[in-house]
């Protein structure tokens, strides 16, 4: 089946419920059971509302079909969809490996949470590919990865250190948000778990925040049970927008890679302009990587000015007049955000200029151009 039936038909069966197109939206905390026997052994479907409900059944099938999983949850956010699998799987002792060029929070529960849990976290460099073993110790229990980098978009080597870190008995985690399972599938490139911020592409409005966690059939029970002792669930309208968003998310996610492909292109040319860190542009450094790996690219990268410092940065973010500052990404609306790279500690290219990331929305192309023409010409005069 091609991506854009299975967006639109899987998850739900609409002869489960009179016919309607999509799912009833359960509220639920109480499931009643028959008698005290089937109370007794839980021996229903339901049990009880943190557990799972239909309306996240449908949402999380849906997502199976897409990632090809055993299982997928659903969390309150997508930090809560990396915080959930590395508690579920993390103990005191353990050896966590984290890409350098994580997304911060991710960064930030590492160095705190989990540190203070007795977890070693180390940082690797996202270029590292199958020279991960060397930094693999016995007591090495999760490789995390996310591909491409936030901000920076270095592409990693999924299939070498997922066979890497499969050697030494450890667990690949990944955080697929920028690729959505439409342009990148983590199990296929032997991830063990994905992990995907809904928020962005599946929600697709800026008006919901969600997390999916998704697991092949050796992690699937495990993650599972750690949710389920976190109960770290979502409410179900939450379920419901990110479903209604992935039935769109396909002719979405082209019209943004699209624009944004053309604009980081026509962003090469600009004068003011050092770099475009896109890894579907053929100047990006892992460009081959990305597409010997990839099939599609969605509408977040990074600009690098060239020279001038904060006050050319600033200078550019207060000229746009389309482009809302403001983080997050994924949305149907254009955003800018000031790019802080001061908390890696690899990855640290030395770059000509100030960065800015740009999320690429669905408006008009020559409008978006425009405004960043007024940006440029700002940080141009700032100098
Ligand atoms: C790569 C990545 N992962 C996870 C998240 C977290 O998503 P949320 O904002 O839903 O917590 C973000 C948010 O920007 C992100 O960019």
């Amino acid at each position: 089946m091609g991506i854009n039936t299975l967006l639109a038909h899987s998850g739900n069966n609409p002869r489960d419920y009179f016919g309607f197109v999509n799912p009833p939206v359960v509220h639920a905390s109480t499931v009643l059971y028959p008698d005290a026997a089937s109370m007794a052994g839980r021996s229903q479907k339901y049990t009880y509302g943190t557990r799972g409900t239909p309306t996240m059944d449908a949402l999380t099938l849906a997502v199976d079909a897409l990632e090809g999983s055993a299982g997928t949850i659903a969390v309150p956010s997508g930090l809560a969809a990396v915080t959930v699998p590395l508690l579920a799987f993390l103990a005191a002792g353990d050896h966590l490996l984290i890409v350098d060029s994580v997304y911060h929070p991710t960064r930030h529960f590492a160095d705190t949470m989990l540190k203070r849990l007795g977890v070693e976290v180390e940082y690797y460099e996202p270029r590292i590919g199958a020279g991960i073993a060397s930094l693999i110790k016995p007591n090495t229990k999760v490789v995390f990865t996310e591909s491409p980098g936030s901000n920076t978009y270095e592409v990693q080597d999924i299939p070498a250190i997922a066979k890497a870190a499969h050697e030494a008995g450890a667990i690949v985690m990944m955080d697929n948000t920028w690729a959505t399972p439409l342009y990148f599938k983590p199990l296929d490139h032997g991830v063990d778990i994905s992990i995907h911020a809904a928020t962005k592409y599946p929600a697709g409005h800026s008006d919901v925040l969600l997390g999916l966690v998704s697991a092949n059939e050796t992690y699937w029970k495990q993650l599972y049970d750690g949710f389920c002792t976190l109960g770290c669930c979502s409410g179900p309208d939450d379920i419901y927008q990110v479903l209604r968003g992935l039935r769109t998310m396909g002719v979405r996610l082209e019209h943004h890679r699209k624009s944004a492909l053309d604009i980081a292109r026509w962003l090469e040319e600009q004068p003011g302009v050092a770099q475009v860190l896109h890894p579907a542009l053929e100047s990006h450094p892992d460009h081959a990587l990305w597409k010997r790996d990839f099939c599609g690219s969605s509408g977040v990268f990074s600009v690098v000015l060239n020279g001038g410092g904060q006050k050319a940065q600033h200078a550019f973010l207060d000229a746009l007049r389309i482009f809302g500052l403001g983080y997050s990404w994924g949305g149907y609306e254009s955003l800018a955000v000031p790019v802080f790279l001061g908390d890696r500690t690899l990855a640290k290219s030395s770059y000509a200029g100030s960065l800015i990331r740009l999320q690429i929305g669905l408006e008009d192309v020559e409008d978006l151009k425009a405004d960043i023409r007024r940006g440029l010409a700002a940080a141009a005069a700032a100098e």
